[in-house]
């Protein structure tokens, strides 16, 4: 999830910028999208100038202050999210091709990009990077050279109808000053429209400083930008039109995408979150393809036990991955703590693979017990949001998530994105194993295909559960029950709200319910109970709403999620919303975001910082 800026202008008496203040005004206001590094392009005196740096902004802005960049009002910017290739210098965009005279940015991940590479390596290219985007300005450079016409905008045409996966390019070459070509599909572009001056941006906040006359670009749309023209085609070549709307948030809610927190922005994000962490996992024929990982194939088919390690929210996608990865890879999964694995000299050899989970890849309990695990000759896997970050470079192999940044403290696409990692895990060491077929398989993957629109559809109808939390701005305590992946799920549930609306609330399994934490129901007392679907497993289903029964009998407010058309619910829930359907081990991925919303919303209600709250770090790096 990069950010990135294009600008096209012409000076004039009354403009004070050119394309530098532009690119450099757009990085600053996209950089929550990403901060691994950042790099521009400019076009001036017949040349491509580029100058791009590791880390933040700041570090591009001395970089150009000691080698500064000729006057130009032609030019890309991009600061960078890591997937492919850890965050350095190399791999920073902008990539040059065609001798350096073309430069490329890119936000996203391209599928094919190894295939690629390969046919290019055999023609002589050479890569310095090892990015996919770089592979893709190395075909669009080729193509570019390779026609008679020079036509920037065809030559990027015949490269993207190459290219699978999801991407935003920009390019800019040399021979065509005042000239920025973009390509959209899967991930965002927006155009900003301005007097004697046009402007590209992952969204408007890229140029909100500047225009407020935005034209979103539709799916796999080619734009190209002048001083004074746009012009948008499909990847088919026919003339196209994107949606013109003028933008009237202001600028720190632009970066919000409009949402008046970057939690709900984070949750809205998740639908991408999910397909953007699938891509590039499998092929057509099902088999699951895991280049990041660097254990040897046949070590890793003959683990005799995983332990999960991590904690916080990370901790309970691992609960979840126990429930998946056991029963698709016959394994034993122990999930635990860092912090309390760390301390009781727990029992781990060269047959133990053990999983670490982690947004940041900084967390220091998670670090540490990575780290005894090592010394105990444990192999180890990181599944890591962070590019980059010290817990996957100190792991023997990693998985990353591509969730993007995540900025509001209490986890939510990030959270998404480590169960389905979990799940492309289990469904690899399947393979692996000979656990599964190929055919099932491919039919898992196809339902997670399938996730990220369902998680749309609870999105879009998401106003009763808001409503819902409306109401309950007065609870003081709420308690959430769930049974096999519903579990984590209520526990997830529980933690959003203690940790953003400062409620108590507790996540028990629910067949745990009557020994002990029935005692706790009286008279109102809000209870959440995640409903597994009915046509899993019939106990399942039935104990559960056995549960909700027992509960509602003691005088609990019963608020029920449940699968569509599950009408079994309906006499015993005060309040019922429904989740798509889709297979039980799946289900936290739909089940856990009305949870997200209502304490979300719950939050907002109350008039909590629900970004920052109180007493809480994003990464906590002490132990
Ligand atoms: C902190 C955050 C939690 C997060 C946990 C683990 O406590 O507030 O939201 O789940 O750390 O963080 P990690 O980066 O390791 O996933």
């Amino acid at each position: 999830m990069c950010g990135i800026v294009g600008y096209a202008g012409t000076a004039t008496k009354d403009s004070d910028h050119g394309a530098l203040e532009v690119l450099i005004e757009g990085l600053r206001r996209l950089e929550y999208r990403g901060y691994d590094s950042a790099g521009v392009a400019v076009v001036a005196d017949g040349a491509i100038h580029a100058r791009k740096k590791a880390g933040k902004l700041a570090n591009l802005e001395n970089e150009i202050s000691e080698n500064p960049l000729p006057a130009s009002l032609t030019g890309i910017g991009h600061t960078r999210w890591a997937t492919h290739g850890g965050p350095s210098d190399v791999n920073a965009h902008p990539h040059l091709a065609d001798n350096g005279n073309l430069a490329v940015i890119h936000n996203g991940i391209i599928e094919n990009f190894a295939e690629i590479k390969a046919l290019l390596v055999k023609d002589g290219v050479e890569f310095l990077s090892e990015t996919d985007t770089e592979v893709a300005a190395a075909l669009l450079g080729k193509t570019y050279r390779e026609q008679d016409t020079k036509d920037l905008t065809q030559a990027l045409r015949t490269t993207v109808n190459q290219l699978e996966g999801a991407f935003t390019l920009l390019a800019t070459h040399k021979d065509h000053p005042g000239v920025v070509v973009a390509a959209r599909r899967n991930s965002p572009l927006v155009l900003g429209l301005g007097e004697g001056e046009n402007f590209l941006g992952s969204d408007v906040s890229g140029f909100i400083d500047f225009t407020r006359r935005a034209v979103e670009l539709g799916q796999d749309q080619i734009v190209t930008i002048t001083p004074d023209q746009h012009s948008i085609i499909g990847f088919d070549g026919n003339p196209a039109a994107g949606k013109e709307f003028t933008v009237d948030w202001d600028a720190a809610s632009a970066e919000k995408g409009g949402f008046p927190s970057f939690m709900e922005k984070e949750i809205y994000d998740q639908p991408a979150a999910v397909a953007d962490t699938l891509l590039g996992r499998s092929d057509a024929e099902g088999r699951m393809t895991l280049d990041e990982l660097r254990i040897d194939a046949e070590e890793l088919a003959n683990v005799t036990k995983i332990v999960v390690l991590a904690c916080g929210t990370s901790a309970y996608a691992g609960s979840v991955a126990k429930y998946a990865i056991e029963k698709w890879c016959r394994i034993p999964v122990e999930v635990e703590l860092s912090h309390e694995f760390r301390y009781r000299e727990p029992i781990v050899d060269e047959s133990t693979l053990i999983v670490s989970i982690s947004q940041s890849g900084e967390t220091m309990d998670t670090l540490m017990a990575v780290r005894y695990a090592k010394e105990q000759g444990a192999k180890t896997l990181s599944i890591c949001n962070t590019n980059g970050s010290t817990i996957p470079r100190e792991s023997d192999a990693v998985l990353y998530t591509h969730a993007g940044p995540e900025i509001a403290v209490a986890s939510t696409k990030a959270f998404l994105a480590q169960i389905t990692a979990t799940y492309i895990l289990g469904l690899y060491l399947a393979q692996l194993r000979g656990n599964l077929f190929s055919g099932q398989i491919k039919d898992i993957m196809a339902d997670l295909g399938k996730i990220p629109a369902k998680i749309q559809d609870i999105l879009d109808r998401s106003d009763d559960i808001r409503e819902l939390a409306r109401s309950m701005a007065e609870a003081s305590s709420v308690l959430f029950l769930g049974r096999h992946v519903g579990y984590p799920v209520a526990m997830e549930g529980a933690l959003k709200l203690k940790e953003i609306a400062y409620i108590h609330a507790e996540g028990f399994a629910a067949g745990e319910l009557k020994h002990g934490p029935i005692a706790l129901i009286d008279e109102g007392q809000p209870v959440f109970v995640v409903v597994p679907s009915p046509r899993g497993r019939d106990s399942l289903h039935s104990k559960v709403v056995s549960n909700i029964q027992e509960v509602r009998a003691r005088g609990a407010k019963t608020l029920v999620i449940a699968e569509e058309g599950d009408e079994s619910v309906q006499a015993y829930g005060e309040f019922v919303f429904y989740v798509p359907e889709t297979p039980t081990l799946l289900m936290p991925l739909l089940a856990t975001v009305p949870l997200q919303l209502f304490a979300c919303e719950l939050a907002t209600v109350k008039g909590y910082d629900v970004d920052q709250p109180r007493n809480l770090a994003k990464s906590v790096t002490v132990e």
